[in-house]
């Protein structure tokens, strides 16, 4: 028995052209809890149209979740869902826009979405979940997807969020908290039957399902971008760079007095500067806030200013070699230096303010950033008092100065 109907499924299953799998699963990490599934019934992947089923779902704690189709946001196929403030979900095909919210899409090629049994809040309150049926997903306005693709471009996003309440599918949303990237081996996403496998009494399922190549490995992120990842990097080296490594390669040169040292500290920290930089300019398109906020004005303001501080530096110690004095290029890199500082240790703030963080990193950051700048000026004016036009020190073996550098 076994012998004979194992080849005759085998042959039925090559018949189909699909081999019968499950619904094929991704969750994130950096989402927290959002989970996403795809499954393709069999007929729609041999006629690449007809119905493909997704699930959506998510703790509660998220204002809204978002899977779509596409390879980046822009010109994606992009299916909303948000609570809809009567204990069930409410849909939203929109179309994905550069930099923008992405609107409801209202064109005839909109995509044809129904809402599913299993949708809907927990009792407990804790999760929402969307099953869902869309009937035309494989072409959109601006894209096209295969349904036998073993590799389609899918994308998830996610912002967390008090509950939008509402059954209007034009409701405005808040910007992302962050986004996924996925290539989706439909193949494995097959199921037997064309109707919602999501729920546990399936209709007309049965005798080839569960078989094939199994769930979950078709599902792969490609890339995303998460708000802790990009925002952190960007906060912690900023912080760094003004709060901490610049005010102390600005103590150096008279504290250990060889410009060298001075110049190789800064130098690393301008590079650093630079780095975090990019990281902002990333973490900005993301939140779509480059250019338009205060903090990202500012900052770059005072990036591009700081661009020529290492060359004063450069002509300072020229002059500095030739007189063993200061001049007015000494002055000027100096002071350059310190008020960009304390504009680049102000942008800081504003920077955790743009990004909605809580008290305590702002407390903790303002305390770190007061006792440097405050043991810096403390620093500064000892040693004026102590007459630091007087302080000898070996600048080089061969050069012995009479001022500070
Ligand atoms: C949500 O709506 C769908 C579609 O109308 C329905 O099948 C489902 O049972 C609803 N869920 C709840 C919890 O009411």
């Amino acid at each position: 028995m076994k012998i004979v109907s194992r080849p005759l499924l085998a042959a039925a299953l090559l018949g189909a052209g699909f081999a019968v799998a499950d619904p094929v699963e991704s969750c994130p990490a950096a989402s927290g809890g959002v989970c996403f599934n795809i499954a393709v019934p069999t007929s729609s992947a041999s006629a690449n149209s007809g119905n493909i089923y997704f699930q959506i779902k998510a703790p509660t704690s998220f204002q809204w979740v978002a899977l779509g189709t596409g390879s980046a946001m822009a010109g994606s196929n992009i299916f909303l869902v948000y609570q809809d403030g009567k204990g069930n979900v409410t849909l939203s095909p929109r179309l994905g826009q550069k930099y923008a919210m992405p609107t409801l899409d209202t064109s005839s090629t909109a995509a044809r979405l129904t809402l599913l049994a299993g949708s809907g809040v927990s009792e407990d309150g804790s999760t929402m979940t969307a099953n869902v049926a869309c009937s035309n997903c494989q072409t959109w306005n601006g894209g096209e997807m295969s349904l036998k693709s073993t590799g389609a471009g899918w994308i998830g996003a996610w912002k967390k969020g008090s509950s939008l309440k509402t059954t209007d599918k034009t409701a405005n949303i808040d910007q992302h908290d962050g986004h996924a990237q996925f290539s989706v081996d439909l193949s494995r996403a097959t199921i037997s039957s064309d109707s919602n496998p999501f729920t546990a009494t399936r209709s007309g399922s049965g005798s080839g399902s569960g078989s094939g190549s199994g769930s979950g490995s078709g599902f792969t992120e490609t890339g995303g971008f998460s708000k802790p990842t990009v925002l952190v990097a960007h906060g912690v080296i900023m912080a760094l760079v003004m709060a901490v490594l610049y005010p102390l390669g600005s103590l150096l040169m008279p504290l250990v007095g060889k410009w060298w040292i001075h110049g190789a500290w800064q130098a690393v920290t301008f590079c650093l500067m630079w780095a975090g930089f990019g990281l902002g300019i990333v973490a900005a398109q993301e939140f779509r806030m480059l250019f338009t906020q205060p903090h990202t004005i500012f900052g770059t303001v005072v990036i591009c200013l700081m661009a020529i501080q290492p060359v004063l530096g450069l002509l300072h110690h020229r002059h500095f070699q030739k007189t063993q004095g200061r001049g007015l290029i000494s002055y000027v890199h100096i002071w350059w230096g310190r008020i960009l500082m304390a504009l680049g240790v102000i942008n800081g703030g504003l920077g955790l303010r743009l990004a909605r963080e809580d008290d305590g990193p702002i407390i903790a950051y303002g305390v770190v950033a007061g006792v440097i700048y405050m043991a810096y000026i403390g620093f500064k004016v000892c040693t004026f008092f102590r007459g630091n036009h007087t302080v000898s020190y070996k600048e080089e073996a061969n050069t012995p100065p009479r001022r500070l550098h």
